[in-house]
């Protein structure tokens, strides 16, 4: 258990639950809400928390003797002194009904083990980097965009994003825009980070889903590319279980090949986890 994190708090209230043996225990900096359905926090980091940018953790609450745990992509990249999460709200899910109430100053538990395929390592160098998102699915690209790595490793990156409608791109273009404008990594991006939006619910200049977009190709015509091949493209996936199997159908039609951190290749996926 982090003592430090737990005498910080035991010092400041009494909780009503232990925390359980192995978990952080950090306060909320911020809330943001998005719509009804989606917000972004932001959590102190624990000293002692390491992470390759493109994990999740298991993130729970102090509201029962044993707290359910539902995996977070971390948004916020490995330099970054606290931790950004962005979340669904499900009006019934068993966490995030809870969590999206929480208000800065609550706690919010953490795992102390991040993991996860969405990472640089699981992929070989390559001209391109497709990072293809719904929904919540952008939140691993939030990190992945704002580490030097990514930028070391592929001379372009490709971040799409497809949401029900306009409001859920919000978070996806302050995300892009601060990126462009911060001070250490905005110059990495210069002419080598593209994002791309589409609605399929409201209408917005740019329409479809993303898999209607690469099989009729809308996308490769909107970025002046050609459609996906292994010599030059690496794609990362992340979305429901439908867009994952459906995504990565149409990657290994053209031939990719999915890596993991023992055998980096061209693909990898990873589920933008919903309760
Ligand atoms: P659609 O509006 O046609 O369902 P959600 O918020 O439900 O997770 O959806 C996020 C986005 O993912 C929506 O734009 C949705 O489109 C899209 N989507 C849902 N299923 C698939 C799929 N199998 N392949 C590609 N995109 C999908």
């Amino acid at each position: 258990m982090n003592s430090a994190a737990v005498g910080k708090i035991e010092a400041a209230e009494k909780l009503e639950f232990p925390i359980p043996a192995g978990v952080h225990a950090e306060r909320v900096v911020s809330v943001k809400h998005y719509t009804d359905r989606l917000f972004s926090f932001r959590l102190t980091r624990p000293q002692t928390f390491r992470f390759r940018s493109g994990e999740f953790v298991m993130i729970g609450l102090p509201n029962a003797e044993k707290p359910v745990f539902r995996a977070y992509s971390i948004a916020s990249p490995a330099w970054d002194e606290e931790l950004e999460f962005f979340s669904i709200k499900v009006p019934d899910g068993p966490l995030t009904q809870h969590l999206q109430k929480i208000k800065p100053g609550d706690i919010v538990l953490m795992r102390q083990k991040s993991t996860g395929t969405l990472v640089n390592d699981a992929l070989t160098p390559a001209k391109r980097l497709y990072m293809i998102s719904t929904g919540t699915g952008i939140a691993p690209f939030a990190s992945l965009i704002r580490d030097p790595e990514t930028y070391d490793k592929f001379e372009q990156i490709i971040l799409t994003h497809t949401c029900r409608d306009v409001a859920e791109l919000a978070y996806g273009e302050e995300l892009v825009a601060a990126t462009r404008e911060d001070p250490l990594i905005g110059e990495l991006t210069e002419g080598r980070l593209f994002h791309l939006t589409s609605t399929t619910r409201e209408p917005s200049p740019r329409m479809g889903r993303i898999t209607a977009l690469i099989e009729n190709g809308t996308l490769f015509k909107w970025l002046g590319t050609e459609p996906f091949s292994p010599a030059e493209d690496r794609v990362m996936i992340c979305g429901s279980m439908a867009m994952l199997k459906d995504v990565k159908a149409l990657v290994e039609k053209a031939g990719l090949r999915e890596g993991s951190n023992a055998e980096p290749a061209d693909f990898v996926v990873e589920r933008a986890f919903v309760g």
